[in-house]
């Protein structure tokens, strides 16, 4: 079992979109996947047919009342299980405030539910997938304590790079919470290929950070947008569209990454 973090202290540039297609095409090529919202948002919930409202445990249940990850799961519309969180989880910084395990909360309930698998007691996995908050909050610490590695997606933009070199210092600091931590792969995301800026900044990626990132463009496409609103991720709206076909090509990376 693989734990995937997808991160990026920027905001709306595509975490949770990846985080739902990425989940939906893994689970389309036959892996057994667990999506983990972790975003007081919702919005990966929400994104997979759940209602974020509506839910007997969430992540909320799991990190603050000590409930098993493996309670939490339910299997949700878009065909695959999901642990949801709603706006309950919002307050977590304050709440555990001062608490010294408060960083490694995550990390625990994930090795009690490893430990369940290896039982034989509870379906495996092949992989956890988290969605994070915009944000370094105890959350997004919490995901980078637990998890093995991270896909960060990344618009590119003239502060793509900046950004970058950022984030790499700052999971690079974490390795002293998680020494496995690594950067799994940076994915381009909401790509325009006809934007000469765009492509001027995917070229510097592809020089600086070249055997990090991942060959797949997520290319800027509007059934990406238009799937959540339906509550599905877009292979199950528009199986053919660009979107869907680039999220598959990014899972077959995902999966070669696995060998
Ligand atoms: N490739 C794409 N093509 C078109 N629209 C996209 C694409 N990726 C994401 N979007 C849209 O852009 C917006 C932001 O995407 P998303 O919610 O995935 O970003 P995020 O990084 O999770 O945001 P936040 O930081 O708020 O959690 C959403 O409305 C989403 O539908
Ligand atoms: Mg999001």
């Amino acid at each position: 079992m693989e734990i995937i973090a997808i991160a990026n202290q920027k905001g709306g540039v595509g975490k949770t979109t990846t985080a739902v297609n990425l989940t939906a095409s893994l689970a389309a090529k036959r892996k057994r996947v667990l999506l983990i919202d972790l975003d007081p948002q919702g919005n990966a919930t929400t994104g997979t047919g759940l209602d974020k409202n509506d839910l007997a445990l969430t992540m909320a249940d799991v990190l603050l009342d000590g409930v098993s990850l493996a309670d939490a799961i339910v299997e949700s519309p878009a065909g695959f299980d999901v642990i949801g969180t709603n706006r309950e989880l919002a307050g977590i910084d304050i709440t555990l405030m001062g608490q010294t395990n408060s960083h490694e909360l995550l990390k625990t309930a994930m090795a009690e539910l490893v430990a369940d698998q290896a039982a034989g007691q509870k379906k495996p996995y092949d992989y956890i997938i988290m969605d994070c908050a915009p944000s370094l909050n105890l959350l997004t610490i919490n995901a980078l304590v637990a998890t093995d590695g991270v896909i960060i997606p990344m618009q590119c933009e003239y502060y793509a790079l900046e950004g970058l070199a950022d984030l790499s210092q700052t999971i690079e600091r974490l390795t002293e919470l998680n020494p496995k931590l690594t950067i799994r792969g940076v994915v381009r995301t909401l790509f325009d290929a006809r934007n000469t800026l765009a492509r001027d900044v995917s070229a510097e990626l592809q020089k600086h950070f070249g055997d990090i990132m991942y060959k797949t463009h997520i290319p800027r496409n509007i059934r990406l947008a238009e799937a959540p609103a339906h509550g599905m991720p877009v292979l199950a709206y528009e199986r053919w569209s660009k979107g869907a076909r680039a999220y598959q090509k990014l899972a077959d990376e995902v999966i070669k990454q696995s060998r």
